[in-house]
């Protein structure tokens, strides 16, 4: 926070915590911030910065004075032949971080400047050309008093614009080096593209600065309480705020290169990422399921012409139609969307259809070709793995579309064209809303495709009446929470859980099965059951907690020979079923009974109950639902 109206230093370390606070999910171990001294109240020689640093979550703060400080998110890979440069240069170092041969690199760059006049971003220029890796960093320094200079690679990293006046062009101060700012509006519908000129206004005037407060942050839930105007920085902007004017330029760019960077206006409201009465954000999020895929569907869907319009795929859609094939990459959650999906897809666009994990895909080099449509599914729209894959294929000239729940994210600016799925900021790192929305919009892909085909329409209607109730639907599978704590109550002690389905619900299995790894550190497998004699059978035994999904759909009795399979070598599996099945309820299984919808939406409802069971086995065990050991909600490395 570079500030330029008057508030007292509390306020600001206040608001800088909270930011910090509000990042935490994301799963850091340490955090820091630092300031300008302050001019009013102290003594202190006007030219330092005073910085405070914490490890793990907020415990105790120091207060020291460094010379260059630098705020790193990402991985520096290089570090290692840095530092050795440095310490023969006799730089001393404090730490085994790869964050700290930055500030060390950059004291080095200045001391060794031979009376050239370097600006502070200069210096940072010159230091970024020498780091490999993914960062977004800030720099603040005590030879550059009342400057701030910032930049990333990898890592994502924008900056919020704080006005009292509302911001119009008059009252933006920022000063242009070598480009236009621009100011958007998010458009909620569409594949949003903030560095694209259209729909966009020029603002091209400098104000004086007085009254403008400019956030770096890694994600906008971090400020948004304070602004919604933010500015997304691309990979190599160099952005620099000296004497409260920002201004903007590119690394070595070239005489009349000309970026353009909207300020955009965000539609997230405070209250998204508030936890509420809830005690976790995930149960907040999974009881949010209702109006999240409802919010996926909105004004995409009309129930009366069965039509299905995604604006930010609409022009290319001749294009994707022409394809040899789709290819749905993605990791975690996200890849297992792209499995629920595949086989409606193929039914639907009667193309073939690939389903990857994003680092498979890049390990075995996979064949690309131009006629290939590739698909790119991540609710942070961050995920390094899933990022190199789309400029993997992006260099094999094929057609990207991304699938991202972050506006301004990098996959949805560097496809061609997407679909935002609008299901809100998801902060527990364990993905629950995520996945049912990702899960809406490769269906209403899949629709969009189909629409021309004669013979697909009773199926088209058929599916697109099920979307219509799935909100109401997924409010039914709610009320089973005090059910489902119970099965808690009496599972939360054992020390594995398998679960077992095929066709439509498979990729329930894995969802389930990592949600339970993920937040209740269970041992946990997600089987297909058409592979239960190849294997998994010989852990059956009476000991074994199963869970069988067990729907009403083609696959029906294939998953009954499986239960006998199962209860034949004395396994007493739950059962999740649909709730109109009398043969399910006449047995003395005990099960967890669905509202019963179209086959290939089904997997959105029997999800549910999984994601709610992981929930309150984590509560049982004493673990931090939102922050589990060892993950981060964005991989942006890796
Ligand atoms: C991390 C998160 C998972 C998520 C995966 C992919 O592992 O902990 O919840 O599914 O990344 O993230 P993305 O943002 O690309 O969907």
């Amino acid at each position: 926070l570079n500030y330029c109206v008057p508030r007292t230093r509390k306020e600001i370390f206040e608001t800088l915590v909270k930011g910090l606070r509000r990042l935490e999910y994301r799963g850091y171990d340490s955090a820091g911030i630092a300031v300008d001294s302050d001019k009013k109240t102290t003594t202190e020689d006007n030219s330092k910065i005073v910085l405070i640093k914490k490890k793990g979550k907020v415990k105790a703060l120091d207060e020291e004075l460094y010379t260059f400080v630098v705020i790193h998110n990402g991985i520096i890979t290089n570090y290692k032949e840095l530092k050795k440069y440095l310490n023969s240069k006799g730089y001393e170092f404090e730490s085994e971080t790869d964050t700290e041969v930055i500030p060390k690199l950059i004291k080095y760059v200045y001391d060794n400047r031979e009376r050239e006049d370097l600006s502070f971003s200069t210096l940072v220029e010159r230091v970024i050309q020498q780091l490999e890796g993914a960062f977004a960093l800030v720099f603040k320094s005590h030879y550059f008093p009342g400057e701030a200079v910032a930049t990333r690679r990898g890592s994502p990293l924008l900056i919020g614009v704080r006005s009292k006046y509302e911001l119009s062009a008059e009252h933006i101060p920022i000063q242009y080096n070598s480009g236009l700012f621009k100011e958007g509006v998010q458009d909620k519908n569409s594949h949003n593209r903030p560095d694209k000129p259209d729909n966009s206004t020029a603002v091209n005037s400098a104000g004086d600065g007085k009254a403008v407060e400019y956030y770096f942050a890694s994600d906008a839930s971090a400020i948004i309480e304070h602004t919604n105007k933010v500015i997304y920085l691309e990979d190599d902007d160099i952005a620099a705020v000296v004497g409260g004017k920002l201004s903007l330029h590119r690394l070595n760019s070239l005489a009349g290169e000309n970026p353009v960077r909207a300020i955009q206006t965000l539609q997230m409201e405070l209250q998204e990422i508030m936890k509420g009465n809830f005690e976790a954000f995930m149960q907040k999020e999974i009881f949010e399921q209702p109006e999240s895929v409802f919010n996926t569907m909105r004004g995409r869907i009309c129930f009366h012409t069965n039509k299905v319009i995604l604006g930010g795929l609409k022009d290319h859609l001749k294009e994707i139609k022409r394809c040899r094939r789709l290819i749905v990459i993605g990791c975690g959650t996200s890849f297992h969307a792209a499995v629920a999906t595949r086989q409606i897809l193929e039914e639907l666009t009667e193309l073939p259809v690939m389903v990857e994990l994003a680092s498979d895909f890049l390990d075995r080099n996979t064949p690309v070709f131009r006629d290939d449509v590739c698909f790119y599914i991540s609710q942070s729209g961050e995920t390094a793995d899933t990022l190199m894959a789309l400029r993997y294929c992006k260099d094999r000239g094929a057609l990207t579309v991304g699938v991202t729940n972050t506006v301004g994210s990098s996959i949805s600016r560097d496809t061609d064209c997407g679909v935002h799925i609008n299901a809100g900021p998801e902060i527990g790192v364990a993905s629950t809303k995520a996945y049912t929305s990702q899960f809406v919009a490769l269906i209403m892909f899949g629709l969009m495709m189909s629409e021309d085909r004669i013979s697909l329409q009773p199926r088209r209607l058929e599916i697109i009446n099920g979307l219509r109730i799935l909100p109401d639907m997924i409010k039914k599978v709610l009320t089973l929470d005090n059910k489902i704590k119970s099965i808690a109550d009496e599972l939360y002690q054992q020390k594995s859980l398998l679960v077992m389905g095929r066709g439509f619900n498979y990729a329930t299995c894995l969802e389930g099965a990592l949600k339970i790894k993920e937040i209740t550190y269970m041992h946990s497998e997600g089987i297909l059951a058409g592979e239960l004699k190849h294997g998994p059978l010989a852990l059956i035994d009476k000991h074994m907690p199963v869970i069988m999904i067990i729907m009403k759909d083609a696959c029906y009795t294939k998953c009954q020979n499986a239960l006998q399979q199962v209860t034949a070598r004395s396994g007493r599996p739950i059962i999740l079923c649909c709730q109109d099945d009398q043969e399910m309820s006449k047995n003395a299984y005990k099960t967890i009974e669905l509202p019963h919808t179209v086959d290939c939406l089904q997997g959105i409802l029997s999800v549910i109950p999984l994601q709610l069971l992981s929930f309150h086995l984590a509560v049982l065990r004493g673990y931090d639902v939102d922050c589990p050991r060892n993950l981060a909600k964005s991989v942006t490395v890796e």
